[in-house]
């Protein structure tokens, strides 16, 4: 591990694009993986772990402490899963080998609390799934909580409507309140939303040259082949949106990005545009809530990033 690297938490829910940010962040010698926790979201919480404690196993590092989270929304339940996505088992229909790892007992909440209270370096939490686990620690450990140093969000839109339904994303859809909680806090956050996941599309060539670079590559492929699938079915695209991936690249890669600070607010009523979040463009915003907005990227350069550094993983792995 670089001597420089940094402590990242990933909290997750695999999820397809989850493996792939959970392989490309143990691809990655800018940040050192020191805990993932796992979150209800894609498929049920069980399963999201499972899918955790494979995937790190996968890519040799069954070392890496899971703990599990919240298996529910905070406040109303999540009204449905994305298996149709994402695979009955949430990877696809790929049964990885199981991991030889046992989970660590700490509830995630407070295995999280714990890493931020005892690192003396600065902590960057990468939450990827419903944020759900974020907000119980906002609310429960909130000492902790101050010692983020950066809360990197995959959720959320400001101006490109929603992908489950036409006004929310499915991580701020899954559990508003949690997002509403989050956005609401001092953490300082960068969202990555569906402005700049939505352009940055994994195509086939890409998929090729992880695949043939090495076993672990060629089943991160085969877990993708699902969501290729869907994309194709749903979308008529040859290629993938792995939006968690891209929010794990401005984890690594600070300011990968281009940001704008502004005021966000969600959607937590109950009507159709429940889990919207609204994101004032009108101006920069100074209050201590705002929340640096991924507005731009450069798609081709971060699928590049992606595909290279998944190839590299392959090869040093086997
Ligand atoms: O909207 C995309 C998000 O929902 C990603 O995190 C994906 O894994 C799903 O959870
Ligand atoms: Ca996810």
């Amino acid at each position: 591990m670089a001597a420089s690297a940094r402590p990242l938490v990933i909290d997750t829910d695999p999820g397809i694009d989850d493996a792939l940010a959970i392989l490309l962040a143990l691809a990655s010698p800018e940040v050192d993986l020191r805990l993932v926790t796992t979150v209800h979201g894609n498929v049920e919480l069980p399963q999201t772990t499972d899918n955790a404690l494979r995937v790190l196993h996968l890519a040799g590092r069954s070392d890496v402490p899971v703990a599990a989270g919240a298996a529910e929304s905070l406040v109303f339940p999540q009204p449905e899963r994305a298996g149709h996505v994402h695979g009955v088992t949430g990877l696809g229909g790929v049964q990885l080998p199981p991991s030889p790892a046992a989970l660590d007992p700490r509830p995630a909440v407070v295995a999280l609390a714990e890493l931020l209270m005892a690192s003396e370096e600065p902590v960057t939490v990468a939450a990827i799934g419903p944020w759900t686990n974020v907000a119980l620690l906002l609310a429960t450990y909130p000492e902790a909580a101050e010692r983020i140093d950066r809360l990197v969000l995959m959720g959320g839109s400001a101006g490109r409507g929603g992908n489950v339904t036409a006004a929310a994303e499915f991580n701020v859809w899954s559990d508003p309140e949690a997002a509403a909680r989050v956005l609401g806090s001092t953490v300082p956050t960068v969202l990555v939303g569906l402005d700049v996941t939505l352009p940055t599309v994994l195509g086939e060539e890409g998929i090729a040259r992880f695949a043939a670079a090495g076993p672990v590559g060629a089943t991160a492929a085969s877990v993708l082949q699902q969501y290729l699938d869907h994309a194709r079915t749903a979308y008529g695209t040859p290629g993938v949106v792995v939006h968690d991936a891209l929010a794990l690249t401005e984890a690594i890669v600070p300011g990968t990005l281009g940001t704008v600070r502004r005021d966000v607010v969600v959607d937590t009523g109950g009507g159709p545009s429940r889990g919207q979040t609204l994101v004032d463009r009108r101006a920069v915003s100074d209050a201590p809530t705002a929340v640096d907005v991924a507005e731009t990227v450069d798609s081709a350069a971060a699928v590049e990033f992606l595909v290279s550094r998944l190839a590299g993983l392959a090869e040093r792995v086997g």
